[in-house]
């Protein structure tokens, strides 16, 4: 069956307008991402007029070298590469995911952001020029670039309304590629219990019992890959950073999603949830404290995946399937079960390594890159945004919505269709990180690469740097695309995360001057600081804007 396709109009009508009667459920919320009840002060009529009157104004599309923001926003950099953290660390490269737990749930103006540091650029952070082949990597560089990925914790506070970061706070520390963790599995990965290091941290989630989650990408840069043929043997692909020559890690042990206690800083990674480009890990708390994780595998053809635990608060303990979504149907991806698994794996820990292998043996659909995850807080569906597949003509990507059986999270049959969202019609293209706010509008990242955008001629003329969108959800602007920041040159917004009150939205910027070949001549100067040279940063933006659409539900009286 061929699922139901929206335009790039109709996107108020693929989200569903449903309401839920008291709506939104605070175990939504643990789901779609503030792991607090939102604190949301009940505001008084002038207060409500006052951003009744708020126009909504769009952001032009800009090659401009600047963090721009539309009407009614406003930003402060809050971290930096490079910035110390604490006495004995420092904040890592390219930020991606962030969350953030209050310490205490009272007060959500003082707690723990966590900070994924997906990869390097060496001319940056190791000073290796990756363009002249004919240079070798040192041990001291590859030991630079270990450290700079990752994950940063760090304690932040609202002080008269400007977030800071709680230096020397005991909390602050670094997870990096050297960081020792454990495997959350019985039987040893490759041959050992503890895995070195996390690395290519994109995306990630939260936990009900307010963990971090982190989720390992393209691994496969710092490693290689193994590919196991048909004759049994097991060949090595080179990685890209070359890391293995000093440091002989399998790459077994990583494309797993990595738990994090904020706490104390302590790792597992999570085998039963398999391994493969992990875009992030979405989870959803069931009444009886089971647990189901959704998570996309983010290369062209992949799929997507879900993980039912059998039991309470368990990421090990339970069942992965992986979506068929012409079907409807979650196949299970149990080697007791399923003869075929039987036929082509020696055992459960085989299948959780190989999955990707495992998943198209069972038919697994192949989708479009699927990149962030999130559950929507008025209607339950799930959406995942499918960024693009240029090998099959997709450029500008698709946000593909799932509706499981009678709402039922450990359901093992759904409903999908898809939503044409990129496109000129748009003003977008790439959709990537989604987010919704506390009244229920989609925010949401684009992610053009670097190399493609801003090229005459090409398709992504059109949508200049990449930025940020808001899709209201009520009121005059319902379901317009709505650029609302524009990202300095090269750079991606990635990582939106609304603090507790809905007042704050986090958002890193990844990876600005990226095309940079000449140290002395980059591509981009932002955050415009005295080193002359661009810094992946997290920024937390603010202002009516965010305060009108988190109250949006409210002033257009629809919850
Ligand atoms: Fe690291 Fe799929 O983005
Ligand atoms: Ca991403
Ligand atoms: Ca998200
Ligand atoms: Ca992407």
């Amino acid at each position: 069956m061929q699922a139901k396709k929206y335009s790039r109009t109709e996107f108020i009508s693929f989200l569903g307008k449903v309401g839920l009667g008291a709506a939104i459920a605070p175990s939504f919320l643990v789901a779609c991402g503030n792991n607090s009840t939102p604190i949301l002060e009940d505001l008084t009529n002038d207060q409500l007029n006052k951003l009744k009157d708020f126009v909504l104004e769009h952001l032009a599309a800009s090659d401009i070298d600047d963090l721009l923001l539309t009407n009614g926003l406003n930003y402060s950099t809050l971290l930096k590469w490079g910035d110390k953290i604490s006495d004995e660390d420092s904040f890592g490269f390219n930020c991606d995911f962030t969350c953030f737990i209050p310490l205490d749930d009272d007060n959500p103006k003082d707690g723990l952001l966590w900070v994924n540091h997906e990869y390097i650029n060496s001319l940056f952070v190791s000073d290796y020029d990756y363009t002249d082949i004919n240079q070798a990597r040192t041990i001291a560089q590859v030991d630079k670039e270990m450290y700079n990925v990752g994950g940063s914790i760090v304690r932040i506070k609202e002080i008269d309304g400007k977030w800071e970061v709680v230096q020397n706070d005991p909390h602050n520390r670094r997870i990096t590629a050297k960081t020792e963790m454990s495997f959350n599995w019985d039987t040893p990965i490759k041959g050992a219990s503890i895995a070195i290091g996390t690395n290519n941290n994109c995306s990630g989630g939260i936990t009900p019992w307010k963990t971090f989650l982190t989720c390992e990408e393209n691994y496969d840069i710092c490693y290689g890959e193994s590919v196991y043929e048909e004759d049994g043997s097991v060949r090595h692909i080179d990685s890209f950073y070359g890391w293995e020559k000093y440091y002989d890690y399998p790459p077994e042990h990583y494309g797993w999603v990595v738990e994090i206690d904020p706490k104390d800083g302590k790792a597992q990674k999570h085998v039963a949830l398999g391994r493969f480009a992990h875009e992030c890990c979405t989870l959803f708390q069931l009444e009886d404290e089971r647990v189901v994780a959704y998570s996309g595998d983010d290369s062209n053809d992949e799929h997507l995946y879900k993980f039912i635990s059998s039991e309470p608060n368990s990421l090990k303990d339970g069942t992965l399937y992986v979506a068929d979504t012409e079907n409807g149907k979650w196949i299970s991806l149990d080697w007791e079960t399923q003869p075929i698994l039987q036929e082509k794996f020696t055992d459960q820990t085989e299948v959780l390594i190989r999955v990707r292998e495992a998943a198209k043996l069972l038919g697994a659909t192949e989708l479009n890159r699927p990149e962030d995850i999130e559950i929507d807080p008025i209607t339950g569906n799930v959406f995942v945004a499918l960024t693009n597949n240029k090998g099959k003509g997709d450029f500008h990507g698709t946000i593909l919505k799932i509706e499981e059986t009678e709402g039922a999270y450990d359901s093992l049959t759904f409903e999908s269709s898809v939503y044409l969202a990129g496109g000129e019609d748009n003003g977008f293209s790439c959709p990537d990180n989604l987010a919704f706010d506390l009244s229920g509008n989609l925010w949401f990242t684009t992610d053009m690469s670097g190399s493609a955008m801003n090229i005459e001629d090409g398709p992504y003329m059109p949508f200049k740097n990449n930025s940020l969108f808001v899709i209201p959800r009520f009121g005059e602007d319902e379901g317009r695309v709505v650029r609302v920041a524009s990202a300095p040159r090269d750079a991606e917004f990635t990582g939106p995360w609304f603090a507790p009150d809905g007042k704050t939205l986090f958002l890193s910027v990844q990876h600005p001057g990226e095309q940079t070949s000449d140290l002395n001549n980059p591509t981009s100067l932002w955050p415009f600081d005295e080193d002359n040279i661009p810094k992946p940063s997290v920024v937390a933006i603010k202002g009516d804007l965010i305060e009108k659409m988190n109250q949006l539900n409210k002033i257009e009286g629809k919850v």
